[in-house]
């Protein structure tokens, strides 16, 4: 049988030419020809109509007489994944996880699927990185002994769907994506061509056949997920693993859930014998200092359901004539325009400074509430003063000078005080009615205030 001609569609207009070219000759965008499966001429079947599995009823129905059914959740024995998941894999569902090399993907997953396999699910391990006997010397370490998770070294997908087919197992982890190829497409594995066709296959089987499929993706440099963006649409849940590959701690996070909350993290530690689960992380992103230093502030995250104190350090030193801002962990966009509020409502200027900032433990924070702490540690490092002792801050700070209040503000002050902290510079609309024991509050309502305020202790 002669091979299947293959086809390359243009990304931007959806024109297709029968070879590769830089430009499409439709549209006319440049590099956006991508190698795609021309669709079997005369099936009478399009290749996409085992898509059906996703919607089995094609009549239209009201929304009030569609039975809401809630779905199921299979727990996998790993408290803080099942967090994240929303309480448990769902039958069907498409998870796809993604972190830096070495971050703890392939472990997690094997301590889940062993959970599983135990809680009696079939569960298959396909593994295209690692030989069978790497596996098997992973698991040894974890101390799953006796484990009776099934595994695969194979990156065929046409013979991962065979096995599938035969084992009928509950739930399928395909460590990595990246390493599947079809034989279909000539691209190489790992090409965005052969990374989304082989998800929509995987997809496709997991809507099909109820099996819950977990998808290892590698990340960018960027740290964004390699391959086509296309991918995050197409499953149902996206989880992220963070966190410093020299720490000890790992975060979790669900960037989007189709089944639960999105932003819940969970919490591991990296031990000898895999990923522990930490139930009460409020105080592991704090540095020990014997003394308050310059340039460090601790301010409480809501991340997820649970609230993190995170310390914020900042170091402010004489620059080039043109000064940088780095971040780690905090948002590099935001943190220009923060030192541009600073300088313009605080009167504190860092124009020729280079200034650098760093969540510490390799925590990424995304939510506005850290600009108070960002511009307090900056203005202390900048004056060589540090903060009082036991001091938190939050706060999003706007670009007219004023400090808004944060979500839930009860809740981390409570948080705070339950760790020993005593003083909080807070917005004054997050003002608890009735005072927290043992934390003394400051309102403030404008950055110029928060930045007197602090002065005024030294
Ligand atoms: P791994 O799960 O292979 O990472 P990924 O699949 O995300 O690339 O994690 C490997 C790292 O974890 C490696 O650096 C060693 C460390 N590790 C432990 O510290 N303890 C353990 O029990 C195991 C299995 C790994
Ligand atoms: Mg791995």
């Amino acid at each position: 049988m002669a091979k299947d001609k293959t086809l390359y569609t243009c990304s931007a207009c959806g024109g297709s030419t029968p070879r590769w070219l830089g430009r499409c000759p439709q549209c006319g965008e440049w590099n956006t020809l991508i190698e795609s499966v021309p669709s079997a001429a005369g099936a009478g079947k399009h290749r996409f109509s085992a898509m059906a599995g996703l919607a089995p009823s094609s009549t239209v129905a009201v929304l009030a007489d569609i039975e809401a059914a809630d779905v199921a959740r299979t727990p996998t024995g790993q408290e803080e994944l099942d967090r994240v998941l929303g309480g448990g894999i769902v039958a069907g569902a498409v998870v796809l996880i993604g972190g830096d090399p070495g971050i703890g993907k392939s472990t997690l997953l094997l301590q889940a699927l062993d959970g599983l396999q135990r809680g009696g699910y079939s569960t298959l391990y396909v593994t295209g990185e690692e030989s069978g006997a790497q596996v098997a010397l992973r698991s040894q370490r974890l101390g799953l002994a006796q484990s009776q998770v099934q595994v695969l070294a194979e990156t065929q997908l046409e013979t991962i769907l065979a096995t599938v087919e035969k084992l009928q197992p509950a739930v399928l982890v395909m460590d990595s994506i990246q390493t599947v190829y079809t034989e279909q497409l000539t691209s190489a594995p790992g090409s965005v061509a052969q990374v989304r066709e082989c998800a929509a296959h995987l997809t496709r089987m997991a809507k099909a056949r109820g099996v819950t499929v977990v998808l290892v993706g590698h990340v960018t440099k960027e740290g964004a997920l390699a391959g086509p963006r296309v991918l995050e649409h197409m499953v149902d849940t996206v989880l992220y693993f963070e966190g410093d590959t020299h720490s000890s701690y790992r975060l979790v996070r669900a960037i989007k859930n189709r089944f639960g909350a999105v932003n819940e993290i969970g919490v591991f530690a990296m031990t000898e014998k895999g990923l522990r689960g930490v139930s009460n992380p409020s105080a592991i992103f704090l540095s020990q200092h014997a003394e308050p230093v310059p340039g460090s502030c601790v301010l409480v995250t809501l991340e997820g359901t649970r609230p993190l104190l995170v310390e914020v350090q900042a170091l402010v030193d004489t620059g080039g004539p043109s000064p940088r801002r780095l971040s780690v962990g905090l948002e590099r966009d935001r943190l220009a325009m923060l030192l541009a509020v600073l300088h313009r409502h605080a009167g504190v200027a860092c124009m020729d400074q280079d200034v650098f900032v760093n969540a510490v433990g390799g925590v990424r924070i995304s939510e506005p509430a850290a600009d108070l702490a960002v511009l307090l540690a900056i203005q202390s490092s900048l004056r060589g003063r540090a903060l009082p002792r036991g001091f938190i801050a939050f706060g999003e700070v706007g670009l007219a000078g004023e400090v808004r209040p944060a979500p839930r503000g009860q809740e981390r002050l409570r948080e705070a005080a339950k760790l020993g902290f005593s003083v909080a510079l807070v917005p004054k609309a997050n003002m608890p009615k009735k005072p927290i024991e043992g934390l003394t509050l400051w309102p403030i309502e404008r950055i110029d205030e928060a930045i007197a305020r602090v002065r005024e202790l030294d």
